[in-house]
């Protein structure tokens, strides 16, 4: 069966060597886990907080983001055994390419693009909408037609052509502006805690787990999957707050995985990639609980912003300026996130058309700059389109849905690997399988089906024009279906006669 086949991790890295699609190998650890908390640290912390705590959990919110945390841990091992495995651009996508075979990695690649284009839009329209207020601040107008939440939002629009360039122009330079933004956002990160820590009062932590009450009822199709299908009443606050709070929060993590995109471009991938996905997720969890517990400490739950808690927190006490600050680093710091991202999506669509998935003229690096130029234009101009031209609100849980699938079929895939080729080296080794890997991948599915039947519906919809484009396209053209690895007979032939 044509689908199933795989391709030998010894043919994905050697690929890698062909000039004509080589990436520079210039990044070291440290480099990896700036670009994680860069990726990272962005819309999730500074507005979805405040809707989760107001909504969902009260000051428990600090549970759910441990709970995300330990799905997207479990998950990280994963991914930090698979990078440290098969050290090639591209992430899950590889990754599974090699273990689950060809039609998997199709879908773990198209749910990645999912992930990261529209995980690209929602920020940039995040960090459209701080912008407008902080040059708000500086008495320059964003004209009403061309605002956030308008029929283009131009700024951003503006941003993601600006950052496309700079990704263009050669990855360690993009790096070097991330070093920067990241510095800021840490510093922003870390005011809020140390600045709101003495605004605290510890009655706003009681109780800390909000009794669970009636949700309002929505209809069918925004309703949470989870409800539909074991015809749960919906509730807010108590422990299934808690959960929905997580499966809300976990944007707040997404991103880890993108190290794993970087894999080629890293000088020693072995050992530090593992190092730079499990050192940023582990700094963002303590950053992220501890600003949780700082804010929903400062305001009464049921007062907090749900659109910039964080801003608001500082308002609420009499301290404007410091709220000025906090948007200030948003706006830097959002950036960053948005740049990863779309590096992430170049690099997926990289491997896939490397791999002759896609057109693989797409591949091709440009001489000078090491980087696939034509390729990140074409992303780049599509997020562009994505983010200016849709409403505000309506992709975050698509990205959600998009990520958790790939999570789940990345586990799945360790257990896989190992017993297919336990010969291989594994710098870096998943304690307990296969029991923590199966574990991550039911705790992916479980916050899955807590998001809404609408998110199902649209993400069935994108996995179909997956589907139509790789039975047209790529099942027939892929270079292992043309017979171009080496383990493949029909190359043994051509090699053999010539
Ligand atoms: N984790 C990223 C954010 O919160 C996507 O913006």
């Amino acid at each position: 069966m044509g689908v199933m086949r795989t391709k030998s991790i010894e043919q994905s890295i050697r690929e890698t060597d062909e000039p004509e699609f080589q990436l520079k190998k210039k990044l070291t650890a440290l480099d990896l886990t700036v670009f994680g908390i860069g990726v990272i640290i962005g819309a999730g912390i500074f507005t979805l907080t405040g809707r989760a705590a107001a909504d969902y959990a009260g000051p428990s919110i600090a549970i759910s983001f441990v709970l995300a945390a330990i799905c997207c841990g479990l998950a990280a091992l994963c991914y930090a055994e698979f990078a440290s495995t098969v050290p090639v651009s591209g992430s899950a996508y590889t990754f599974s390419y090699a273990s689950l075979g060809e039609l998997v990695a199709w879908i773990i690649g198209w749910d990645l693009l999912l992930e990261l284009m529209l995980g690209a839009s929602v920020v940039a329209q995040g960090w459209s909408q701080y912008a407008t207020l902080f040059l708000g601040k500086l008495d320059i107008t964003v004209p009403a037609s061309v605002a956030p939440g308008s029929h283009f939002d131009l700024p951003a629009f503006v941003l993601i052509l600006v950052l496309t360039a700079l990704i263009a122009i050669g990855i360690k330079e993009s790096l070097r502006v991330n070093l920067v933004l990241v510095g800021v956002k840490l510093f922003i990160v870390l005011f809020v805690i140390v600045a709101g820590i003495s605004f605290v009062s510890t009655s706003n932590y009681s109780p800390f787990i909000p009794p669970a009450k009636a949700g309002e009822s929505v209809d069918g199709l925004a309703a949470p999957l989870v409800q539909v299908l074991f015809g749960l009443e919906p509730t807010t606050y108590g422990i299934l707050g808690i959960v929905s709070g997580a499966s809300i929060v976990f944007f707040a993590y997404i991103g880890f995985d993108v190290v794993a995109t970087t894999a080629e471009e890293a000088k020693n991938p072995q050992r530090d990639l593992p190092i730079g996905i499990i050192a940023s997720l582990v700094i963002c969890t303590v950053l992220y609980v501890a600003t949780t517990l700082v804010i929903t400490g400062m305001v009464p739950y049921s007062e907090i912003d749900p659109k910039a808690a964080l801003a608001s927190a500082f308002e609420s006490v009499g301290k404007p300026g410091y709220a000025t600050l906090i948007a200030a680093g948003a706006v830097a710091g959002l950036m960053t996130v948005v740049m990863t991202l779309i590096i992430g999506a170049t690099r997926v669509t990289f491997a896939m058309a490397r791999d002759w998935l896609l057109p693989r003229s797409l591949a091709r690096t440009h001489p000078k700059t090491g980087t696939p130029i034509r390729l990140t234009l074409m992303i780049g101009t599509a997020v562009a389109l994505i983010a200016s031209l849709t409403p505000i609100g309506k992709l975050e849980e698509m990205v959600n849905i998009g990520t958790l699938s790939a999570f789940a079929l990345v586990s799945l895939a360790v257990p896989v690997l190992r017993s297919r080729r336990p010969d291989l080296e594994r710098a870096f080794r998943v304690p307990f399988s296969p029991v923590l890997p199966v574990a991550a991948a039911l705790i992916s599915v479980y916050l899955m089906i807590n998001l809404s039947v609408e998110t199902w519906l649209r993400f069935l919809i994108w996995m179909a024009i997956g589907f139509v484009i790789y039975f047209t396209y790529g099942v027939r053209r892929s270079r292992l279906a043309m017979g171009k690895d080496d383990n493949h007979p029909a190359e043994q032939e051509e090699t053999t006669s010539s």
